[in-house]
């Protein structure tokens, strides 16, 4: 038994395109529970402190004017191995690479235009959930 906790990202090319309810049902079909979930626009601020492991890398610019586009989902999930199964269910980084019944293969359009965002690791996990929800937001 592996109970864990994840960050999740519906990205702004997902909201805007109308896919929130189809990723939250995937998410719930999987078994996952939801403990935290918001939208928010996010600011420059906001973007440059969640990505600062990519802030010099030649995507960083265009990950960010892509993440500041339109409104995001915040999301905190638990779940049995629930990190792996989460970056599962996400499919590769790049949609082109991503295999069949994926989210990214479904929803995402390029490499960075790429639909949903998960944690890494449980380190990862935990800097990301505690980056976007105070302690009072998760049930
Ligand atoms: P995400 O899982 O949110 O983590 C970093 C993001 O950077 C990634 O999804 C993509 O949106 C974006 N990105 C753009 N280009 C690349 C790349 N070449 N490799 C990895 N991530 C990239």
């Amino acid at each position: 038994m592996d109970l864990q906790r994840t960050f999740a990202i519906i990205k702004p090319n997902a909201v805007r395109n109308g896919h929130i309810g189809e990723i939250i049902s995937a998410i719930e079909r999987e078994g996952f529970t939801i403990h935290g979930l918001r939208m928010a626009q996010l600011s420059k601020e906001l973007v440059r402190g969640f990505y600062i492991d990519h802030l010099g890398k030649a995507f960083y610019p265009n990950l960010e004017a892509f993440m500041l586009e339109g409104p995001v989902v915040l999301m905190a999930l638990e779940g049995e191995n629930v990190i792996a199964r989460w970056r599962e269910l996400m499919g590769a980084t790049d949609p082109a690479k991503a295999s069949a019944g994926t989210l990214r293969r479904a929803f995402g359009e390029d490499v960075t235009r790429n639909a949903v965002h998960g944690s890494d690791a449980p380190e990862t996990a935990q800097r990301e959930v505690m980056y976007f929800f105070s302690a009072f937001d998760l049930v």
